[in-house]
């Protein structure tokens, strides 16, 4: 991929699954990586040096701006700029609209939408000054079409595509550039709580591939999207999903 190496790449919840990938595949292509997560992304930091690049661990939650605000100083003392943001850093408190509490309204919108605000906000000034930055954003196949039970998650990937948006707008002018990434249903974690019954059944009888994805899958896309080969590229959705939404 052209130009990323070198580059200072933040990555939100890199400590496992899709942000693990992503940053193992950043430094393939050379990159210096920022483990943000709230968990121990000690063994993320470790395989990602392995590739002879450089790479912190930070530990971050991303619903706090005192927080986040940390994650972005240390990155600059450690490095000296910020290249790319991957606002990746996502919950699921999955329920029926009927059944869906407020609490698990607010949990997911604290992380899932908020703390992309939380997180685009404070590299901003540093993006603006160097007058280049890539904001890039994990968006779900769940944002753009919906799905059973995720009222809260829905509302939060199809809000961060409309926030991408606005930002290509407001700042493309200024040398930046904001795309999201929509996966479809990703072997990690997250998609382990599914009931079983429900993911054969209801989820993968509908996804013509055949499978789930890979995170690996999703992070050749955010390769693409944070290199040159996508310089033209701003304000757009790349879906990731094995064809399950045609
Ligand atoms: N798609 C289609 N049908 C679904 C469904 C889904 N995602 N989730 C549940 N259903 C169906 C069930 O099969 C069941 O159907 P039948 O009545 O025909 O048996 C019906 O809806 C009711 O489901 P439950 O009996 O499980 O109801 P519940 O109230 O006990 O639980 C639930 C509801 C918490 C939503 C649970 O069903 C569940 O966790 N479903 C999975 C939701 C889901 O798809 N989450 C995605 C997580 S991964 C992710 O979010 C990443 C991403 O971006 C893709
Ligand atoms: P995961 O559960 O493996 O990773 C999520 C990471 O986010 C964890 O390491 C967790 O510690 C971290 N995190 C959670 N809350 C945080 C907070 N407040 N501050 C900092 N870090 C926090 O799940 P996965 O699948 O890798 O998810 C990554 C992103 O991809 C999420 O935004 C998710 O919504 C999205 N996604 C996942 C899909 C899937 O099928 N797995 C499909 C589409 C999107």
């Amino acid at each position: 991929m052209k130009g990323l190496k070198d580059k200072v790449v933040i990555i939100t919840g890199a400590a496992s699954g899709i942000g693990k990938a992503t940053a193992l595949r950043f430094a393939q292509e050379g990159a210096n990586i920022v483990v943000a997560d709230f968990a121990d992304g000690a063994a993320t930091v470790a395989e990602v040096q392995a590739n002879g690049v450089r790479a912190i661990y930070v530990q971050v939650n991303v619903t706090d701006p005192d927080s986040v605000k940390g994650m972005v100083d240390k990155t600059i003392e450690a490095f000296g700029k910020v290249d790319v943001l991957i606002n990746n850093a996502g919950i699921t408190k999955d329920a029926m609209m009927k059944k869906m509490t407020k609490e698990s309204w607010d949990a997911v919108i604290n992380v899932n939408l908020t703390g992309v605000f939380n997180c685009t906000s404070a590299v901003l000034p540093q993006m603006l000054e160097q007058k280049s930055g890539v904001v890039l954003t994990t968006s779900s196949v769940v944002g753009i079409y919906g799905n059973l039970g995720q009222t809260n998650y829905a509302a939060t990937k199809w809000g961060v595509i409309g926030m991408t948006k606005s930002w290509a707008k407001e700042m493309a002018k200024n040398g930046l550039r904001f795309n999201c990434v929509a996966p479809g249903f990703i072997a990690t974690e997250m998609v382990k709580k599914i009931p079983e019954q429900v993911l054969q059944e209801k989820i993968l009888i509908k996804v013509p591939a055949g499978r789930l994805g890979e995170p690996e899958e999703i992070a050749a896309a955010f390769a693409f999207l944070a290199s040159d080969d996508a310089k033209f590229i701003n304000g757009t959705v790349l879906s990731v999903d094995g064809a399950c939404t045609l």
